[in-house]
């Protein structure tokens, strides 16, 4: 275990009726507040009348963002940055899944910046201070809700990067299960995947000694793989959405990854796929994953074995290490089958015509990226190949 250290602001507001707590922590800021959202979601569902009551009654001026995409634009931060600017911003409140929450950190931090926000997106300036914003959180998947980290696509370029800085922790964030009985069961599929796999771009490291951080990985893996049927049987169950939203969270707000640096090659792999085919990301993470694994197992086949042992219970008795953990890769494929995930790039209409123009995108930002196997854009072209 490397030497760390943890920090962690956001307050987190757990479970039914903690939207109550949202008029609470909105006397901590000024007049002037900037709603941001998606594409219509919250109106449907009943979430936007329910949080416009409580601004009201805390006597707020609210300007509005909507419309923000899956897979956020910057051209919609720019948008949300020009009302912080003219309006005198005081607070941003985000209602909505990872999207709108990224977006909004994007508008707090380029709402305290001379910088293009996109320029900081691309770490060619950095954030030097963000607005104050809150999140309202609809969908069980990024962990958007406690990081600091955000995904922003342009649209012009076809380029999706993430980034992050200190000042794009959410102040806080208001969770309540009943706010995700409305997410279809495609988005709540593509969510339950990406809880997984944020914890696999963890489990996939060379750190000696991190037998808690491994159990802790594991047991979010476990607890989907648990869940999962349980839930698509029945949408509307509170005790279900409840279960995966506190996984989505644990798997990507830093508790579970103290010590040691995950792989995170997947996630690069995956944000070129939609940043020119706008897919969803949950979607082509359950593509690209079995295959970076299949191609990664020789890095350390112990890891591998260990994975498949722990999190799918396969059997070691007469086989070799590398078929044992080969066996948790193929679990792991039939588990996300079974729950309808996408399982190849022509589920998408994605072609070997667009594996260059992708690969391209994978190195945009570093020649090499991956912590547990380096890849070049040759082995990005590999895999995606693997993966039509
Ligand atoms: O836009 P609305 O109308 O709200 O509809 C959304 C959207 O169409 C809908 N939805 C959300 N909550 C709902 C609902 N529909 C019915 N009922 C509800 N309660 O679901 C659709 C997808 O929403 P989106 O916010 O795009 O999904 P998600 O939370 O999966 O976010 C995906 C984005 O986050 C990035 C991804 O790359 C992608 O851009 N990521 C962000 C990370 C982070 N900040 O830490 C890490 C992740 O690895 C990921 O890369
Ligand atoms: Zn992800």
């Amino acid at each position: 275990m490397q030497n760390f250290s943890f920090y962690n602001p956001t307050k987190l507001h757990f479970g039914k009726g903690q939207l109550d707590k949202l008029q609470e922590e909105l006397k901590h800021y000024g007049t002037n507040i900037l709603l941001v959202y998606g594409g219509g979601s919250i109106k449907r569902n009943g979430l936007y009348e329910q949080v416009t009551t409580i601004l009201e009654k805390e006597n707020k001026q609210v300007f509005e963002l909507s419309g923000v995409e899956p897979n956020p634009r910057v051209t919609t931060a720019r948008k949300g940055i020009e009302i912080c600017k003219t309006e005198n911003i005081d607070f941003i409140l985000a209602v909505g899944g990872g999207s709108t929450i990224d977006c909004t950190k994007a508008i707090a931090v380029g709402a305290k910046s001379e910088a293009d926000i996109w320029d900081i997106v691309t770490k060619k300036a950095h954030a030097t201070g963000a607005l104050p914003f809150g999140t309202v959180l609809t969908l069980a998947a990024t962990g958007s809700e406690m990081n600091p980290g955000s995904v922003i696509t342009n649209w012009e370029t076809n380029e999706k990067h993430g980034w992050g800085s200190p000042y794009s922790f959410p102040a806080f964030s208001i969770l309540n299960p009943d706010f995700t009985k409305t997410v279809p069961k495609d988005q709540t599929v593509y969510g339950m995947v990406d809880i997984m796999s944020h914890a696999l771009e963890h489990y996939f490291h060379h750190e000696e000694n991190t037998l808690l951080q491994d159990r802790m990985v594991e047991g979010i893996l476990q607890t989907i793989v648990e869940t999962a049927p349980k839930l698509l049987e029945d949408l509307e169950n509170e005790t279900h959405r409840a279960t995966v939203l506190y996984n989505g969270t644990m798997a990507l707000n830093g508790m579970v990854n103290m010590g040691y640096q995950g792989d995170w090659a997947t996630h690069n792999l995956e944000h070129a796929v939609s940043a020119v085919h706008d897919i969803p990301h949950g979607g082509g993470l359950a593509i690209l994953f079995p295959n970076w694994m299949e191609y990664a197992i020789d890095e350390n086949i112990a890891r591998f074995k260990q994975f498949a042992i722990r999190v799918f219970n396969v059997d070691p008795d007469g086989k070799s290490d590398k078929e044992v953990g080969l066996e948790g890769i193929s679990k792991l494929r039939e588990f996300w089958n079974s729950i309808d995930a996408p399982s190849r790039l022509a589920d998408y209409d994605i072609g070997e015509d667009s594996i260059e123009d992708m690969a391209d995108k994978t190195v945009i930002a570093k020649p090499e990226f991956g912590n547990f196997k380096k890849l070049t854009r040759d082995d990005a072209v590999a895999i995606y190949k693997a993966s039509l």
